[in-house]
């Protein structure tokens, strides 16, 4: 379905340790785990797998180290069939990210970005492709790599997609005119001081986002609220597919992903958010990252 998209995507790539617990410690608590294991993780490695297993081409420019995670990490790339002749493998320490969660499937995470943070601007440009027709960014690396990519995709037309995790108040107005520009809740707060809760604080985060980033649509992922859509004029709301949540883990990457893919495919962005809610409510519906990105089976199946 999506065999013939080229994306590029730049990003992070970590080491998860999921802990499973019924309730997270408050400050100076100790509680006992249920669960635990290492996954493959990092928002840029998520995006690139979703990418490629509903079927695009997919390259990754990033950073690990020369060490055990990274090693594992390079591996399930490639498992993928995703190119990783631009992940440089000299990092200080692979990225980690320790994720805690609870009863109700919400998650906590704390990201060590280790080699993440230390991707060059210069060598992340001149790795993207220049036949790639969709280029994803995340805020899982350092700012200079985003604004260097950014503004090199809008010279060269490249349709690119900002995915604003983790919750980072960066300078948007460095990195502006990508094609979409989607945070979550947390990240529209940390960017705009809005939480957005009902339709209008929805509406007023977005004019403010797309007044800082000049993207041509902004869209929110509101999780259990489905996501909306600003394109300067109207605001669509797109409620949510109904499913049972597991771990929220990686759902905003899988619906990036989906989301930009079908945006490319038809050039219909109300589609396009659909899609990327029904990928987003599978993955919620599943325990880890990668783990949880569904199929395009799967994703065309959900209703
Ligand atoms: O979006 C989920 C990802 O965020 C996890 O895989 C973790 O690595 C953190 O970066």
């Amino acid at each position: 379905m999506y065999s013939n998209i080229h994306a590029t995507v730049v990003g992070s790539i970590n080491m998860d340790m999921i802990l499973n617990m019924p309730k997270v410690p408050g400050t100076g608590e100790n509680v006992l785990g249920s669960t635990y294991g290492y996954a493959n993780g990092g928002k840029g490695a998520n995006q690139a797998c979703a990418l490629a297993k509903v079927g695009a081409k997919v390259k990754m420019i990033g950073k690990v180290a020369d060490d055990a995670n990274g090693k594992k990490l390079i591996e399930n790339l490639k498992n993928n069939n995703i190119d990783v002749s631009d992940v440089a493998t000299d990092g200080s320490q692979t990225g980690l990210a320790a994720i805690l969660i609870d009863g109700d499937g919400k998650n906590r995470i704390v990201v060590y970005e280790g080699a993440n943070a230390e991707i060059d601007p210069v060598k992340a440009v001149s790795a993207i492709r220049p036949d790639t027709d969709l280029l994803l960014l995340q805020f899982e690396t350092n700012e200079d790599v985003i604004i260097a990519c950014v503004n090199h995709a809008v010279k060269n037309n490249i349709t690119t997609v900002i995915d604003c995790g983790p919750a980072k108040n960066l300078c948007l107005e460095k990195m502006q005119g990508a094609t979409i520009l989607s945070p979550n809740e947390s990240e529209t707060q940390a960017l705009t001081g809005i939480l957005p809760a009902d339709e209008e604080s929805i509406l007023q985060a977005s004019e403010i986002l797309q007044k800082r980033s000049k993207a041509k649509y902004i869209v929110l992922k509101l999780g259990a609220k489905g996501c909306s859509l600003w394109d300067g004029k109207e605001l669509k709301l797109f409620p949510p597919y109904k499913t049972n949540v597991v771990d929220t883990t990686a759902a905003g990457d899988c619906f990036t992903a989906v989301m930009a893919l079908e945006y490319i495919k038809n050039g219909d962005i109300c589609n396009a958010c659909d899609m990327g809610n029904k990928a987003g409510a599978i993955a919620v519906s599943r325990m880890g990252a990668e783990n949880s990105i569904p199929t395009v089976q799967e994703i065309l199946q959900m209703h």
